[in-house]
């Protein structure tokens, strides 16, 4: 190819001058100077045929304006040819020239032309246009033709332009030939059937290539890795993992039995996703089923309840469930039916709201949350539970305000110091579940249970410095931030250093 030829000629012509340096060659042959360059250092890869060595250089081009003008002549040496005799008015000038200002003034300082009335007249017979001419000289490499003060003037008028570039000086090295045979680059099998291999030169490997593209093994999307971090801390802590695969729920799991009133606008269609198809759950517990129906509509352990019609078609409504506390109740129930004994359980996974999409909000993200079933637990476990939780992700100084959930007495929003946005911010809700809930499960009268919860996607946010969730959750979510984001940790993650997430 090309550069074979280009390879071949330097040698030839190395063979008759004691050294070539790349940047003029370039400019006598006619070649880029990166592919002298490239010629250069393929002929290096043979070991000691040449000998190079690199030095930087100054190097001075035109720019494409003064590359026009080193093949058309200056503004002004065109102006003064197309001027005839007569001469022209300025207008003229101006309607022919769009560097008519430039070309006018340069031509008047020469000494080209004068004006006579509305008209510009030459002065002289014949010109001669300096400037074509250096910047030819510059085209050709011979810049050094011109002075110091030339070059830096031509470069204020934006004509040329200067850069570093290295230039390689070769000259003859001690294995120095004219005649390089091609190298060998694969051993074939017909190489070997002929015994050719054993006179034949081959390439030598080159162990410090780069490989073609950089690996990319999986990646945890940056939420998993932050589920998986917290995954790891409720383990530490003692907590079973709950079953969380079935994202569709039926109302009773996600409601009824969570002592949640079938009139509460929760469950209206406006806040819950309900399921078409199949429309209506198949199997709910029908004792249990009972009990949850005459907790609601007449009440009992100790309760009055909300007295309205308890109505089992709306319970059998199948929707995607809205929180894991289904689940937290579902496993609660199982505990009760198969004999009480202490449990913590956990969970972290999927919900679905109905919500109006923002910045911050999005029809589904990740809920965490822990249970813990004991005898005569209280507010002071509850509270001893979930600081010990938040101090191991870096967050301290809680405080907590009461608050209203259907299936907890008493509920507590809790609240830390966010030292970026100056203020406190609620981290999660609390609260100990109510008799109503527990008692038709099954559960002993001295059992009580306590949870709390929170999203994932929050601190998630704050981790990573993101103020939309969209960057985070769904088809916006950038691959290389997947790809590059550092392994998760969530020490990083102290109230200290938490950055201001969202309004
Ligand atoms: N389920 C609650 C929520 O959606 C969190 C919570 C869990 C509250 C357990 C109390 C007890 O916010």
């Amino acid at each position: 190819g090309s550069q074979g030829d280009l390879t071949q000629r330097i040698l030839n012509d190395l063979n008759s001058q004691n050294s070539i340096d790349s940047l003029a060659y370039s400019i006598l042959v006619r070649e880029e100077h990166q592919k002298v360059v490239g010629a250069i250092k393929s002929l290096e890869t043979l070991g000691n045929v040449i000998s190079v060595s690199s030095k930087s250089v100054k190097c001075w081009s035109c720019t494409e304006e003064g590359l026009q003008i080193s093949k058309e002549g200056s503004h002004e040496a065109r102006l003064f040819s197309w001027l005839s005799k007569a001469g022209a008015s300025v207008d003229a000038i101006k309607k022919e020239f769009p560097t008519a200002n430039v070309a006018l003034g340069a031509a008047l300082k020469n000494k080209w032309v004068r004006k006579e009335g509305p008209n510009v007249v030459r002065v002289v017979e014949s010109i001669s246009d300096v400037v074509q001419q250096d910047l030819q000289a510059v085209v050709a490499g011979r810049h050094s033709q011109l002075s110091d003060k030339q070059l830096a003037d031509y470069k204020k008028r934006k004509l040329i332009k200067d850069s570093d570039v290295t230039v390689f000086s070769v000259s003859k090295g001690p294995g120095f030939t004219t005649t390089i045979s091609k190298l060998e680059a694969e051993l074939t099998k017909a190489l070997i059937e002929s015994g050719q291999w054993k006179i034949t030169t081959f390439k030598p490997f080159n162990f410090r290539a780069k490989g073609k593209q950089e690996v990319r093994p999986g990646h945890l999307h940056p939420l998993m890795q932050l589920r998986s971090e917290f995954r790891q801390i409720f383990l530490e802590m003692g907590f079973t993992e709950m079953p969380t695969n079935s994202f569709v729920e039926s109302a009773f799991w996600n409601f009824d039995a969570l002592f949640q009133p079938q009139q509460h606008p929760a469950r209206d269609a406006h806040d819950t996703f309900y399921v078409k198809t199949p429309g209506r759950a198949l199997a709910v517990p029908t004792d249990y089923m009972h009990t949850v129906r005459k907790v609601h509509s007449e009440g009992g352990y100790g309760s009055s309840g909300y007295r309205y019609p308890w109505s089992e078609e709306e319970a059998h409504k199948n929707l995607l469930r809205t929180h894991t506390t289904a689940v937290s109740a579902r496993m609660l129930h199982k505990l009760a039916q198969e004999g009480f004994r202490p449990a913590k359980y956990f969970s972290i996974d999927r919900v679905f709201r109905n919500e109006t999409l923002d910045a911050t909000h999005l029809a589904e993200f990740h809920q965490i949350e822990g249970v813990v079933a004991d005898y005569n637990l209280s507010v002071k476990h509850l509270i001893g539970m979930f600081t010990a939780f938040f101090e191991k992700i870096g967050i301290k100084d809680l405080r907590f305000k009461a608050t209203y959930n259907p299936y907890t007495e008493p509920s507590m929003e809790i609240y830390s110091y966010h030292e970026g946005l100056g203020k406190w911010v609620e981290v999660g809700n609390s609260g100990l579940f109510r008799p109503e809930m527990l008692r038709p499960m099954g559960l002993p009268p001295n059992v009580s249970v306590l949870g709390w919860g929170l999203s994932l996607e929050r601190p998630a946010m704050i981790m990573f410095g993101s103020n939309n969730i969209r960057e985070l959750v769904g088809p916006k979510v950038k691959l290389e931030h997947v790809y590059s984001h550092p392994v998760c940790t969530v020490d990083k993650f102290a109230t200290s250093n938490l950055r201001p997430p969202v309004a």
